[in-house]
């Protein structure tokens, strides 16, 4: 549990001086059992030329504690794009007020991303998910969830996730061909966690239409939607929602298991340029 206050405003100074005024052409954020590997060397990463590191603990933020999170900012070079990553999630079901959630993307932001990358591990809503497969975010739903916004900050919600982006997704999934199937697209609710759902609270979200599950991502993607930047969400189906004996190791190891085609369609997405 995350008891000590954080200085927001310091964190975004940090992150600020560590990125020295250099370009951040998209900010990745990584999901369960996702970080470690993309940014890692060989199979299954996404290829970073890495310039620097940098720990969440030094910027003064809480670390993630939830297995299959790393725990730093890598700042590196994709072709011609510069690539900020967030190798592990900040989750309010740690006890982590929300705007510390989201302080180093928000971070990032203000120090000039121009685009964000949100990446995920999800629950099946939709009865024809299989387990493995990757998803574009559409949309979400958030009303039960946290938000990082304070005072009357009414911001339009019409097009969370771009549909620019998403053609664009749609077009390098067909491209690397290696999806096994088409990629569809997901509204994702949110559930607070850390629990899983219950049955009848599966049959809930999907008849208010979900597609996917998770405890993460819509608080972030509200806070890019603040921004005015362009945002996609990717997520990887790692279990039927509500199915029985569901771990949190199963979670993360069926996330680690499709890391390899998430990296080859990520490294397309994030070599390209978020504006287009
Ligand atoms: N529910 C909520 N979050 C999740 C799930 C799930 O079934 N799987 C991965 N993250």
């Amino acid at each position: 549990m995350h008891t000590q206050a954080t200085d927001l405003q310091a964190v975004h100074q940090r992150v600020t001086s560590w990125l020295e005024g250099k370009p951040v052409d998209w900010m990745l954020v990584c999901g369960s059992g996702m970080g470690r590997g993309l940014v890692g060397e060989g199979e299954g990463s996404l290829g970073l030329d890495i310039v620097d590191t940098v720990g969440l603990g030094q910027l003064g933020l809480p670390v993630p504690e939830v297995a299959g999170h790393g725990q730093s900012l890598v700042y590196g070079r994709l072709g011609d794009s510069h690539i900020c990553v967030q190798t592990g999630r900040l989750h309010p079901y740690e006890g982590i007020p929300i705007q510390v959630c989201t302080a180093a993307l928000e971070g990032v932001i203000a120090a000039g991303a121009r685009g964000v990358a949100l990446t995920c591990a999800v629950g099946a809503l939709n009865p024809a998910y299989e387990a493995g497969q990757l998803v574009a975010l559409c949309d979400q739903m958030a009303l039960f969830g946290p938000t990082p916004l304070r005072g009357p900050k009414f911001i339009d919600c019409s097009e969370i996730y771009s549909r620019r982006l998403r053609k664009k997704i749609h077009a390098l999934a067909t491209e690397i061909g290696a999806l096994g199937r088409p990629l569809d697209e997901a509204v994702y609710a949110h559930a607070r966690g850390p629990q899983y759902e219950s049955p009848a609270e599966t049959k809930a979200l999907r008849l208010l239409g979900g597609d996917i599950v998770g405890m993460s991502t819509t608080y972030e993607a509200i806070a890019v939607t603040a921004h005015q930047l362009p945002l996609c969400g990717i997520g990887v189906v790692t279990n039927a929602a509500s199915q029985e004996g569901l771990s949190h190791l199963e979670v993360q190891q069926r996330s680690e298991a499709a890391r390899g085609t998430l990296a080859k369609l990520l490294a397309r997405l994030l070599a390209s340029d978020p504006a287009k």
